[in-house]
């Protein structure tokens, strides 16, 4: 899939560029060459829908899922309104977008993140490994829909792994601390418990690449587990090592997830993506 067109409508003018630059501006509003302006995807036959004083990208797909992530190059691109022809674009990761560059429609993956903390379920430690892993999620096609913080309680972290995994429906769980040595820290184990498969190579990989950073890395009992189809991560707790882990594994997510549900990879012709799965 490309992008076969890069327009721009000022009135009823319609401008064609071979180049743009998408971002957000200081109010955090979508900008197209500098210029506040809406912008859509849209596929081919979408051009005479176009509104005044907003921008398009033509991509080569006849029709476009109405839930997308749109990737091209490093930029990313989240579907926000739609019309049948034309979807409107969120900016997450602005840059430039070249005529001809390659584009692929990410099917949304379901994810939520859960902070295990005592000290930060008590209100005395500020949380900001879960907001960081929500941002890193976000970059890769991933909607957060939830986030909690609990205190380390086996019981309470279950109930809400079953609770998003089950009726919640996520894709992918991330948990962020509780995964060391002191007595409190119970999160592997409570991921394990509500565990149908468990995915050791998950964990193998974060410490793994964590030993190259810091010999404390073996320190840390993170695991990863599969409960229906949603794969569940813990992490450990400080922000630095919570960043570091899922660096060294996210490469791979989308396409274990991509498995899990069924999926077919890139979305867009993807009958499974129209039922909302
Ligand atoms: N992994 C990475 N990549 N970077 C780190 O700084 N810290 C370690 C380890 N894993 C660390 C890391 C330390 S010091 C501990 S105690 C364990 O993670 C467990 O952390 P947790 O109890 O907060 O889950």
């Amino acid at each position: 899939m490309r992008i076969i067109g890069i327009v721009e409508k000022t009135g009823d003018r319609l401008l064609r560029r071979r180049l743009c630059y998408a971002g957000l501006n200081a109010g955090g509003k979508t900008s197209f060459n500098g210029m506040e302006r809406k912008l859509f995807a849209l596929s081919p036959g979408g051009l005479d829908s176009l509104p005044g004083n907003s921008a398009g990208l033509i991509i080569s797909e006849s029709e476009l899922p109405d839930e997308f992530f749109l990737a091209v190059g490093e930029v990313l691109f989240r579907s926000c309104a739609s019309s049948a022809v034309l979807k409107e674009l969120k900016v997450i990761r602005g840059g430039f977008v070249a005529l001809s560059a390659r584009a692929s429609l990410l099917r949304p993956v379901k994810s939520a993140v859960l902070t295990v903390s005592d000290k930060g379920a008590a209100g005395e430690r500020e949380d900001t490994s879960g907001p960081a892993l929500a941002e890193r999620l976000e970059g890769l096609g991933c909607d957060v829909e939830a986030s909690a913080l609990l205190p380390d309680n086996r019981q309470e972290i279950e109930g809400l792994l079953k609770d998003w995994s089950d009726n919640r429906g996520m894709h992918l769980i991330l948990c962020t601390g509780g995964t060391g040595f002191s007595p409190r820290d119970v999160t592997p184990e409570a991921v394990e418990a509500v565990a149908e498969k468990l995915v050791p190579g998950i964990g193998e990989a974060m410490r793994a690449a964590s030993l190259k950073i810091t010999p404390r890395a073996v320190l840390s009992r993170a695991n990863a587990a599969i409960r229906g189809g949603t794969l569940i991560i813990s992490l450990p707790g400080s922000e630095k090592a919570a960043r570091e882990c899922f660096d060294s594994v996210s490469g791979a997510l989308r396409h274990g997830i991509e498995i899990l549900r069924g999926w077919d990879g890139e979305c867009a012709s993807s009958p499974a993506h129209k039922g909302g799965n």
